[in-house]
């Protein structure tokens, strides 16, 4: 019985070391998060999601009293550019989070499992691999396909 390893691609840098396209997407994603309605958790999450025609769709989560009604900010953009511009491939989404006073976390906050289902889904209908930069003050880290968050995923070829 064979002892089987995966790895995860990923690049690490630093917010100075990210092309200018790239550092607009993160900062329209920390702008993002003070959109968020987050009077639960208190934890304020913004995605920026750059789609094929040149526009940029922002997202943050979304809270509600009956906790899981609420939403995270990767779906709550994702959702939004897919109707607003169901034509237009998404390419890189960008996330961010902060506290209610406005400092970003030191690293990088990874998508919960969920988002990884809903982001794979854009990849699969879009067929193009969906770049993720996850923003961290101290470092950034950037992945080429979601298919790297989410080893073993369910899609409907299992249907
Ligand atoms: N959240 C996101 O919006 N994105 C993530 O990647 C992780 C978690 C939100 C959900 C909830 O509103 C709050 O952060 C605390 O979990």
């Amino acid at each position: 019985m064979p002892d089987i390893q995966l790895t995860i691609p990923y690049t690490h840098c630093t917010f100075e070391e990210l092309s200018s396209e790239d550092r607009i997407l993160v900062e329209k994603a920390q702008d993002a998060c003070k959109t968020a309605y987050a009077p639960y958790s208190h934890f304020c999450v913004g995605a920026a999601i750059a789609l094929n025609n040149g526009e940029i769709i922002c997202g943050s989560n979304q809270e509600n009293a009956a906790y899981p009604s609420g939403t995270c900010a990767e779906r709550c953009a994702m959702f939004y550019a897919n109707a607003q511009h169901p034509q237009a491939t998404p390419i890189t989404i960008a996330i961010a989070a902060c506290n209610t006073a406005g400092d970003f976390s030191s690293f990088p906050i990874t998508p919960c499992g969920a988002c990884r289902q809903v982001l794979l889904e854009s990849e699969i209908r879009y067929k193009q691999p969906l770049r993720i930069i996850l923003y961290g003050v101290k470092s950034i880290y950037i992945l080429k396909s979601v298919r790297s968050l989410l080893p073993f995923q369910f899609d409907s070829s299992a249907l």
